[in-house]
């Protein structure tokens, strides 16, 4: 099949992946209704397009940052931090990085990487971003930024919807679990789908391969997995940013925030930003949408401190809604993995242009040569979101 949206990759994501590593890719916490709402609240948005104006060259390049540096990309787009992307394809992580560097984006390494720091930064010379998930044991996040420091990483996304995983019904139904128990089921699974055995199982299960090495671990996935789920620490709070910033100096971001006033709050410590998310739906299943968070929060904050949203972009024309929102980006977390999976290198390749394309058809139709041009004007929203702007305001 020609894929020619993120929807198709996504189809054909699920044709080749077994259904356990599927789910891990696709599912969201218990009844799924925060993931649903992180589409929904797309749609709810609607443009005012404005005619007869010169849109012969379209300009979507962006700047980010402040004082700890600053970053520019082709388009407003990262291409977000997401755990165990070999269970996909071999050398998940470098392939997603080129293909980043390649469309002019950033690409985020999750803590839960199944490639090394020092790997990934050998693969490309494109900008580099560190998620960070804080252990009980703060030497290996210390340990962990060090190596992100000595390769050149600019930006640190420091995670903080996660001090547990969030309810996932879909691993007790395809029986997922770190280390793999080869079940019948299981078996059954993989057996079906021997695309994928050729291309990625035949090489073993995925390592945790970045926390192994910060935490001293060996090769056991058993161990790591240990290591960063039992081990998370849930007594990070906002008064250890500042232990944070000592061993980050450049960029530093905290990701997860999913309200207004914790994005308030986060504008008055030492960071240069939050992203506005709920992981994808997969953590508190009721949690809102980024950019309902976004419609509130961006009246708040002050005008350099940049607000970042992820959570059901498929279409280049959500990107323009949620700049338009007041936005600096958006993170990319499944499209580009449904890319990876569907079809390798190429996959990726293809769905970030599908999205850069679809950004430009958008901006010309809307009548907005310029990307940094965008604001609430640009929108239809309903009644009560222009209401509560106009109190604040
Ligand atoms: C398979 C998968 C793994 C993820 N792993 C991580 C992770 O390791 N660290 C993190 O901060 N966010 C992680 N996320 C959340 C993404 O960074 C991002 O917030 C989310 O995917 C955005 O929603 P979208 O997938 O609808 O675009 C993961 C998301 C997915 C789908």
């Amino acid at each position: 099949m020609r894929c020619s949206n993120v929807a198709d990759y996504r189809e054909a994501a699920r044709c080749f992946l077994p259904d356990f590593a599927w789910q891990y890719l696709e599912g969201g916490a218990e009844d799924q209704l925060t993931m649903a709402d992180n589409r929904a609240a797309f749609q709810r948005i609607g443009f005012t397009p404005r005619v007869l104006v010169d849109v012969d060259a379209v300009d979507t390049r962006v700047m980010w940052g402040t004082t700890s540096g600053t970053t520019t990309a082709a388009w407003p787009a990262v291409v977000g931090p997401t755990g165990l992307n070999g269970l996909y394809r071999p050398h998940a992580e470098e392939t997603l990085a080129r293909a980043a560097h390649a469309r002019g984006l950033p690409f985020a390494l999750s803590t839960a990487s199944t490639s090394l720091i020092e790997d990934v930064r050998r693969a490309t010379d494109g900008e580099l971003w560190l998620q960070l998930y804080v252990q009980q044991d703060r030497r290996i996040a210390e340990n962990m930024m060090a190596r992100a420091r000595a390769n050149g990483f600019t930006t640190l996304l420091l995670t903080v919807d996660t001090p547990v995983t969030g309810q996932r019904d879909h691993y007790a139904r395809t029986g997922f679990t770190l280390p793999l128990k080869w079940t019948p089921r299981l078996l059954w699974d993989v057996a079906t789908h021997p695309r994928w055995v050729a291309a990625v199982g035949r090489h073993g299960v995925p390592q945790l391969v970045n926390i192994a090495k910060s935490a001293g671990l060996g090769r056991g996935i058993e161990e790591q997995a240990a290591a960063l789920s039992r081990q998370m620490d849930r007594s990070i709070a906002w008064a250890d940013l500042a232990w944070l910033r000592r061993h980050w100096p450049g960029r530093l971001l905290v990701k997860g925030v999913q309200s207004a006033t914790d994005a308030l709050h986060a504008s008055k410590h030492e960071v240069d930003g939050v992203v506005l998310s709920n992981h994808g739906g997969r953590q508190l299943d009721g949690a809102p949408s980024a950019m309902d968070v976004l419609a509130e929060a961006a009246p708040l904050v002050r005008r350099d401190f940049d607000l970042f949203i992820d959570g059901g972009v498929r279409r280049g024309s959500d990107i323009v809604k949620a700049v338009a929102l007041g936005a600096r980006g958006v993170l990319l977390g499944r499209a580009p993995l449904y890319g990876l999976a569907g079809g390798g290198r190429a996959g990726v390749d293809h769905v970030l242009a599908l999205l850069e394309n679809e950004l430009q058809i958008c901006l010309r139709l809307l009548g907005c040569p310029r990307i940094d041009a965008l604001d609430t004007s640009w929108l239809r929203r309903p009644q009560a979101a222009r209401a509560l702007e106009e109190v604040d305001a």
